[in-house]
């Protein structure tokens, strides 16, 4: 099977491909490089002793995607290339939409030209908006999340929605990722954040490297077992290999048709507090931090319901919290700098 992977030399996009190489498939990178490195593609392909075929270019570049299509048997797409800063998608929210939704729109429509109906989408834990009460459950109205960027990923649900409804081939499904941390086990892929990581364990680790005096926790007042926000945090492994039971669901249920939606966490929140010190034991670094305001649009605690991910597709997070910590060590300490060492 030969599978597209638009941002594939990204963070999950990389480990993914990773496990779909290890897998069996045959893999095309289609990425326009905006927030990733050729190096991490070079490293997969180190890793799995397998080629990759890798192809640069932007997923709004309708001739350079027919051309892709035309070239190569694509049987299915996994669609993680997007703009993914949330922050920044309040500054520049038309870019988002831009990016994200019409990116998106135009996949679709270069898919359907040639006849590919098989597409997985990297959806997020903030379709549940504001008002839904954890454990999130798939069965949840979508809500109206914080960010133009958690817009678009709502407004891309919808669109595959439509789409089902349209066309009678069409085989989508949304994972809604939760918090993605770590890295691969050789520590020689991971996460590699241009400038001031916005996410909590990027920033750690770059406190703990020594590139960041401290990390700012924003607001130990939340109504939570601690003050401290909590999120589903889980290893970005497990989250690759929950895209790999995806597509073998996919293959295994010829009569599917529409869209299913399935969370991918470990169902489980952890707060800010005790991420600091899981990281602090797991690798002996001190993390100095302080208190800071609340950051605009936090949510203080969600996590997911996975239990339909286990019954479907088998999936389950495995690895633990301090894989978590020691994977994210390894990776940040033999790359300081990340890729561009
Ligand atoms: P990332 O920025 O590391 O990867 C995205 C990749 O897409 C990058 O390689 C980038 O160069 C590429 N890209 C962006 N716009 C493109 C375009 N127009 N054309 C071609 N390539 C383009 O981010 P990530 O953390 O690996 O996230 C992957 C996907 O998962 C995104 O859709 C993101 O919104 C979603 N997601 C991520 C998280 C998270 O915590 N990292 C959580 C929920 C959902
Ligand atoms: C954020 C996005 C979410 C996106 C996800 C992955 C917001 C409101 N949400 O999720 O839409 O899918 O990233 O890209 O931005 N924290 C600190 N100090 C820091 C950084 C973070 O205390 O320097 C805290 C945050 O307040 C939060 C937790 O750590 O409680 C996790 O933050 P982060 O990694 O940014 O993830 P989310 O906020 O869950």
């Amino acid at each position: 099977m030969n599978v597209l992977v638009t941002g594939g030399a990204g963070y999950i996009g990389s480990h993914t491909v990773l496990c779909l190489l290890n897998s069996g498939y045959d893999v095309v990178v289609y990425d326009n490089l905006c927030n990733s490195s050729y190096e991490a593609i070079k490293r997969v392909e180190k890793l799995t002793a397998k080629t990759v075929k890798f192809v640069e270019g932007d997923i709004r570049e309708r001739l350079a995607l027919t051309e892709l299509f035309k070239t190569n048997n694509i049987d299915a797409v996994i669609h993680f290339a997007a703009l993914k800063a949330v922050g920044e998608s309040a500054q520049i929210p038309l870019d988002y939409y831009q990016n994200n939704v019409h990116g998106s729109l135009t996949l679709l429509e270069v898919m359907a030209e040639f006849d590919v109906h098989n597409f997985i989408f990297s959806s997020s834990a903030t379709v549940y908006g504001e008002h839904n009460p954890s454990p999130y459950l798939e069965t949840m109205p979508l809500g109206r999340p914080t960010s133009p960027y958690g817009t678009t990923k709502v407004m891309v649900e919808n669109i595959m929605d439509d789409v089902s409804k349209s066309n009678e081939k069409f085989r989508g499904i949304s994972l809604r990722y939760f918090n993605p941390i770590g890295a691969h086990e050789s520590g020689q892929i991971g996460e590699d954040p241009k400038g001031i990581p916005n996410n909590l364990l990027p920033f750690v680790a770059q406190v703990a490297v020594g590139k960041r005096a401290k990390l700012s926790i924003f607001g130990d007042d939340y109504p939570t077992t601690d003050g401290s926000c909590e999120r589903d945090y889980l290893h970005v492994m497990d989250l690759a290999e929950g895209h790999v039971a995806a597509l073998t669901w996919l293959q295994d249920s010829a009569q599917f048709r529409g869209v299913e939606a399935f969370n991918l966490g470990t169902g489980t929140g952890t707060s800010v507090f005790k991420i600091i010190n899981a990281f602090e034991v797991a690798t002996n670094k001190n993390i100095p931090f302080e208190i800071s305001p609340r950051r605009d649009g936090d949510l203080p605690a969600f996590w997911a319901n996975a239990d339909k991910a286990k019954t479907a597709l088998n999936w389950q997070a495995k690895r633990s919290l301090e894989d978590m910590m020691t994977d994210t060590w390894r990776w940040q300490s033999a790359n300081p700098n990340g890729y561009n060492n």
